[in-house]
């Protein structure tokens, strides 16, 4: 007879943020995670990230604690207009070709969803380019989801506030047009979308592993960028078939450049490296 090792309590905390959020955390990770915990541990006065772990494993208390955990754990890396040329595909082929489709009448509303947006400047970027188009004397309407399983990514979001910084890679004329800055010194150094923008763009909280997606199914397109890559294979594969369930006929799945192998379903044809249209 074979004795199993019991599981460590670093194997059972990537056991739980796997099931919990898909993500796998690779084992040589590990200080990572006693990084990104070190506050929590602190913040409970405990000794080290094992107890707290413990705490967290063992005490069915925690619904809170789990969500700052997730905040934690979660890769929020994004910037606006990151991986551009899905930012001219949309304005360039997506916007004729679904425009086209609904024909005349009153004007048609492109759907748009950002289904890991992190603190939103994918969706704003999207809503930028879109602005710009019907300024250029398109006529559409357009609304955007953001989604996410981070709280505070999405109170982010929402709030639409950024760093000037991070307003590097918008064009200098978009930056002028579409973030306002203020007198405010709690304001100072960061900038906000406009209100024409944010009316048209809300965020949510999704968890990509859910069983089904409360969103609607005619998406024209949905941008799931660069997070799949934290998923298993079999996640991956499930995602993107509930993915799938909420794009439009002739509308479009957008993924990071390193995650196009990932998409393999046969309701989708890939007509660019990373980008696939539902047949
Ligand atoms: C690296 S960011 C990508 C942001 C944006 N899509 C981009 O490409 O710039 C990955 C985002 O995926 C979110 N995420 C991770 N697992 C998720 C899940 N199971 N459900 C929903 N969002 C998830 C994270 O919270 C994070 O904000």
């Amino acid at each position: 007879m074979t004795l199993l090792a019991p599981l460590s309590y670093g194997d059972r905390f990537r056991d739980l943020i796997g099931s919990l959020t898909g993500i796998i955390l690779p084992a040589n990770k590990v200080q990572m995670i006693d990084q990104r915990l070190r506050r929590r541990v602190l913040a409970f006065g405990l000794p080290d990230t094992e107890a707290y772990l413990r705490m967290l494993l063992e005490d069915r208390g925690m619904t809170d604690e789990l969500r700052i955990v997730i905040d934690l754990i979660t890769t929020n890396t994004t910037s606006f207009f990151r991986e551009p040329s899905h930012f001219d595909f949309l304005v360039d082929e997506v916007l004729p070709a679904t425009l086209g489709r609904r024909g005349t009448g009153s004007a048609p509303r492109l759907k748009l969803w950002s289904a890991a947006s992190s603190e939103g400047a994918e969706a704003f970027t999207a809503a930028m380019v879109l602005a710009e188009a019907q300024r250029a004397g398109r006529r559409f309407d357009y609304a955007i989801l953001g989604t996410d399983i981070s709280s505070q990514v999405l109170e982010r979001a929402t709030a639409a506030v950024y760093g000037i910084d991070q307003l590097n890679t918008v064009p200098p004329p978009l930056r002028r047009r579409y973030f306002m800055t203020s007198a405010d010194p709690a304001l100072s150094g960061k900038a906000r979308v406009v209100p024409e923008l944010r009316r048209r763009v809300r965020f949510r909280h999704l968890n990509l592993m859910d069983d089904a997606y409360p969103v609607d199914r005619d998406v024209d397109v949905i941008l799931l960028r660069n997070v799949l890559i934290y998923f298993s294979a079999e996640d991956k594969d499930r995602v993107i078939a509930k993915m799938v369930r909420h794009v439009a006929p002739g509308g479009y799945l957008l993924v990071g450049h390193s995650e196009s192998m990932a998409v393999r379903h046969p309701g989708l044809r890939q007509i660019r490296p990373t980008i696939f249209r539902k047949e």
